[in-house]
């Protein structure tokens, strides 16, 4: 029998790392992918060359095809998880951002998703009990100003994997995802537009490190626990932390009121 496999993209850094490092630990066959090649590079020093590394832009689809072809040659064709995690996240008010980063940011954050889903099937479907998994986010739960298309790709992967559990059940494939709060990894490194000027952003993964609520920092290795927590599991859509659920509830019962505490106002 061929070791279990899982392919990751945005292997290189932070969650996807961590999660790579996890199932390597646990004598899985690892599929590392990203834009960014050192990144892999040092991933697969530290695997001392045990693994599948590849470049992959998940934004580009005959890209992923190749890849995932050259993926299956080395795994046995299998697959027992896809990990769709590759993301962007660029701040800005939405007439701040310049319109070709919108258009970056669903091509990554949602059409990659669905590249990878397209790509992998045929092996997914070969293989007993796999799951598709996917990096979905908090700022799923209520659409998030300042992070309008961000969020919105986000809700899009969290609906995709509630029609795809449904649809692949007759293949013998799952499907669920992750929804993070506030992670530390270089993903907060970043800068934002403010009047179409880059400028630095606060960094909520520093100056949440001494909350205790649903905003605290965690390590990116709580995220890939709940990766292999989600192969064990059955769960549609895993939250870490778990408070972050309580946050979805609250949207659901009471948007507007939701609405109106951001703006700042009393609901009529
Ligand atoms: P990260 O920045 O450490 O890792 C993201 C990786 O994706 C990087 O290695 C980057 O090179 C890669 N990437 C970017 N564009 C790509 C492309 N076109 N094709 C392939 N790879 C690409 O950030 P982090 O936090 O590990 O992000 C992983 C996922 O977690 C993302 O989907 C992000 O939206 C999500 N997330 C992160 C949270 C956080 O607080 N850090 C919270 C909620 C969700």
């Amino acid at each position: 029998m061929t070791r279990q496999s899982i392919f990751i993209t945005g292997a290189a850094s932070g969650i996807g790392r961590a999660t790579a490092v996890q199932f390597h630990d646990r004598g899985w066959f690892v599929g590392a992918t990203d834009v960014d090649e050192a990144g892999l590079a040092s991933l697969s020093d530290q695997f001392e060359g045990d693994c599948f590394i590849s470049r992959l832009d998940v934004s580009d689809k005959p890209a992923y095809d190749e890849v995932i072809s050259e993926f299956a040659q080395s795994s046995g064709d299998r697959l027992d998880i896809l990990f769709n995690n590759a993301g962007i996240a660029i701040f800005g008010k939405i007439e701040d951002l310049p319109f070709q980063k919108v258009i970056d940011t669903v091509n990554i954050n949602f059409v990659g998703v669905l590249n990878g889903v397209h790509a992998a099937m045929a092996l997914l479907k070969q293989t007993p009990n796999s799951l598709c998994f996917s990096t979905a986010s908090s700022a799923a739960s209520f659409g998030t100003a300042g992070l309008a298309t961000y969020g919105a790709t986000k809700a899009a992967v969290k609906s995709l994997s509630e029609a795809l559990s449904v649809e692949l059940a007759r293949h013998d494939i799952r499907a669920a995802d992750v929804s993070p709060g506030i992670i530390d990894t270089p993903l907060w490194e970043t800068r934002g537009y403010v009047k179409g000027e880059m400028k630095p952003i606060a960094n909520a993964a520093k100056t949440n490190v001494n909350r205790t609520d649903a905003g605290r920092t965690l390590s990116p290795d709580e995220v890939a626990s709940c990766v292999w927590e989600a192969y064990q599991g059955d769960k549609l859509h895993y939250y870490v932390p778990p408070e972050v659920a309580d946050h979805e509830k609250a949207k659901v019962a009471d948007p507007e009121k939701m609405r109106d505490a951001q703006i700042g106002r009393r609901k009529k």
